[in-house]
């Protein structure tokens, strides 16, 4: 297994040792979805410009990055731009479209050499040629790599995704290859930008937000949520094993009964009721 060594600087011994514990405390979730929200706020906190606060927020997509891959999360799908982030002042979209290609540039090498895989969902179309360009090289650069897929949302929406997915399913339709009466939910997922992607096992919001802000709407149906107040620039690794930990207390039921403790209470209560 290759050393990661993202941040330049060497893991702990006590960070090993908390992630250690941390695995054997329980499941690490395989698929994390973050929507990473508070940069201008946190920016604001400290009285400097919006864009400073999206500067040091990929301080803390590297910090998560690595630290997921190190713990053993095998998908790791992080909302950066969504389809409404367009409608913000021309000045702060541009000033994120150059972060995206400087952070590019400087990231995909230890992207590659860390084993890390990247990816993008969102309409690629709406951005300029440059960032095209360096997210098209970067992607290809990390291709076959395995320990873990980093997905950027870019120009995302969860209804953008659905839309998109319910007019291929149509033209299959039209085209007289789909009986619509097959039409069920696994062949709305597979035609899903996510369709090569487990649902996301735990969905964490910075900033305080309680709200999906039409990120993986289809996507989220059992999804564990964890929210924090902590802006993006300030949610590095700690928090995220804080996040982690919580998952690993829920008990996730998918609408039916987990345990057969739980199934046996049932039908010793519902019985004594009857009889
Ligand atoms: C999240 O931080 C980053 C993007 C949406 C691009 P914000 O820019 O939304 O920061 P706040 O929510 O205004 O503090
Ligand atoms: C959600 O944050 C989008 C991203 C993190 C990329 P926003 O700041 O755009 O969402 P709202 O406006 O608070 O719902
Ligand atoms: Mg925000």
């Amino acid at each position: 297994m290759k050393e990661l060594t993202l941040t330049n600087s060497l893991q702990t011994d006590k960070d090993k040792q908390k992630q250690e514990t941390l695995k054997d405390a329980g499941e690490i979730p395989l698929h994390i979805a973050i929507i990473m929200d508070g940069n201008g706020r946190w920016a604001k906190s400290k009285g400097s410009i919006r864009l400073h606060g999206h500067k040091v927020g990929v301080d803390s997509v590297r910090d998560i990055t690595e630290s997921c891959a190190q713990l053993g999360v095998k998908y790791l799908t992080l909302y950066a731009f969504s389809t409404e982030n367009w409608g913000r002042p021309s000045k702060e979209v541009r000033g994120l479209m150059k972060l995206l290609v400087s952070s590019l540039r400087k990231e995909a090498e230890n992207l590659n050499k860390n084993d890390i895989r990247l990816a993008t969902i969102g309409q690629m179309d709406r951005f300029p040629k440059e960032c095209k360009k360096e997210l098209q090289e970067a992607i290809e650069l990390t291709r076959d790599n395995e320990r873990l897929e980093l997905c950027l949302a870019l120009s995302y929406s969860g209804r953008w995704d659905i839309t998109e997915a319910v007019k291929k399913i149509a033209h299959h339709v039209k085209d007289g290859r789909l009986d619509p009466d097959l039409i069920n939910d696994q062949m709305i997922s597979d035609h899903l930008s996510t369709a090569s992607v487990p649902d996301p096992d735990l969905i964490i919001r910075t900033s305080g937000e309680y709200r999906i802000s039409n990120f993986l709407l289809w996507q989220l149906a059992y999804s564990e949520l964890y929210i924090t107040k902590t802006y993006w620039p300030d949610f590095r690794r700690d928090e995220l094993y804080e996040a982690i930990r919580s998952y690993q207390q829920r008990d996730r039921r998918f609408g039916k009964l987990n345990s057969t403790e739980d199934e046996k209470s049932f039908s010793s209560r519902f019985f004594n009721k009857k009889s």
